[in-house]
């Protein structure tokens, strides 16, 4: 049985993933809008990652009999001045998640909750390749600056991104 404030606090993380699937929905809605369909499917395969991710909390804390109380999820921002800023915020955002992660894990040993501590193990990892992907594109986006030619080859490059439902990794 999960303690009251891990659930709590958990439940926090189920939402701030869902938000962060809002928040790359919206950046895909932009993308798209900008004639970027490279870009925008690389935010619907983000938007699927953080519901598996907002799914994978849900169904933990149902399992530890836990019960989940879902909240309501902020607008997220809808119009950027470019790629670049889009990718900056995303980067940041990837920080704050992960600052997200870190201080459950303070909670858990705090609360001597083994179970959850070894459950966010997966998020701490995740959270490694989540920045890292965001950098990635930031920094390649920092490179070709404002060559029409290098965006253009770099959206083909978005475009072949596919999601891979947590199943079928490592297959
Ligand atoms: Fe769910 Fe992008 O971290």
């Amino acid at each position: 049985m999960i303690g009251k404030k891990m659930e709590e606090a958990l439940n926090g993380q189920i939402n701030a993933e869902l938000y962060s699937a809002y928040l790359y929905l919206s950046m895909e809605a932009y993308f798209g809008g900008e004639n970027l369909p490279g870009f925008a499917n690389w935010m619907r395969v983000q938007t699927q990652e953080e519901l598996m991710h907002a799914m994978k909390i849900y169904d933990y804390v149902a399992e530890r009999g836990g019960r989940v109380v879902l909240k309501a999820i902020e607008q997220p921002p809808a119009k950027w001045n470019s790629p670049l800023s889009v990718f900056e915020a995303v980067y940041k955002h990837e920080q704050k998640v992960t600052g997200l992660i870190n201080d459950l894990v303070n909670l858990a040993v705090e609360e001597k909750d083994h179970a959850t501590n070894s459950f966010l193990q997966w998020f701490v990892t995740e959270q490694v390749e989540e920045e890292d992907n965001a950098s990635t594109v930031l920094g390649q986006l920092k490179l070709i600056k404002d060559s029409p030619q290098a965006l253009f080859m770099m959206d083909k490059e978005m475009g072949q991104r596919v999601f891979r439902p947590p199943a079928t990794e490592g297959e």
